[in-house]
């Protein structure tokens, strides 16, 4: 399988990784396809993502992606980090492969759970967040037929900062 030379550069070198102790939002999902879990801290401060961090127990395209994203966010309305969708982390790592598009939902998907608790604790309402497993299960659909889904290289089963 190929991946970018900045895919390789955030797996071996992810950005953000670790906790927020007073994050104002938090956001866990897992992959119902591999099993693998990411857990997504941001600090917000005048309607801004003013930090972003991530704990992920994945592959390493989930652990790219994850890097990708939080550092994208930071200095982003939430409005705006809203819009950053998987496609575009995907596509700011020089493209991932196919099979590995799966992986980057897990990243977009624990943004938009921390902004939904974000919300939920300041305003008492959250997002209509679309239920992960339909995501994973529209994109797994553009997996092409009959490829396999699983953990390899770079990184197989691997850890970034989870405890
Ligand atoms: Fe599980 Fe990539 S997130 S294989």
């Amino acid at each position: 399988m190929q991946y970018s030379t900045k895919v390789m550069e955030h797996f071996a070198n992810p950005r953000n990784v670790g906790e927020i102790p007073d994050a104002d939002g938090i956001g866990d999902v897992g992959n119902p396809i591999c099993g693998d879990i990411m857990r997504m801290y941001i600090k917000v401060e005048d309607g801004r993502i003013a930090d972003a961090k991530f704990k992920t127990f994945g592959c390493g395209a989930a652990i790219a992606t994850s890097s990708m994203a939080t550092e994208l966010v930071k200095g982003k309305t939430l409005d705006e980090a809203l819009r950053i969708t998987n496609k575009a982390v995907a596509e700011a790592l020089g493209g991932l492969p196919p099979v590995k598009m799966h992986c980057s939902v897990l990243a977009e998907e624990a943004l938009h759970k921390a902004i939904d608790d974000y919300l939920k604790r300041t305003t008492g309402k959250g997002l209509d967040l679309k239920e992960h497993a339909e995501l994973v299960e529209e994109h797994a659909h553009d997996v092409e037929h009959g490829q396999e889904v699983a953990c390899e290289a770079p990184g197989g089963k691997d850890e970034a900062g989870a405890s």
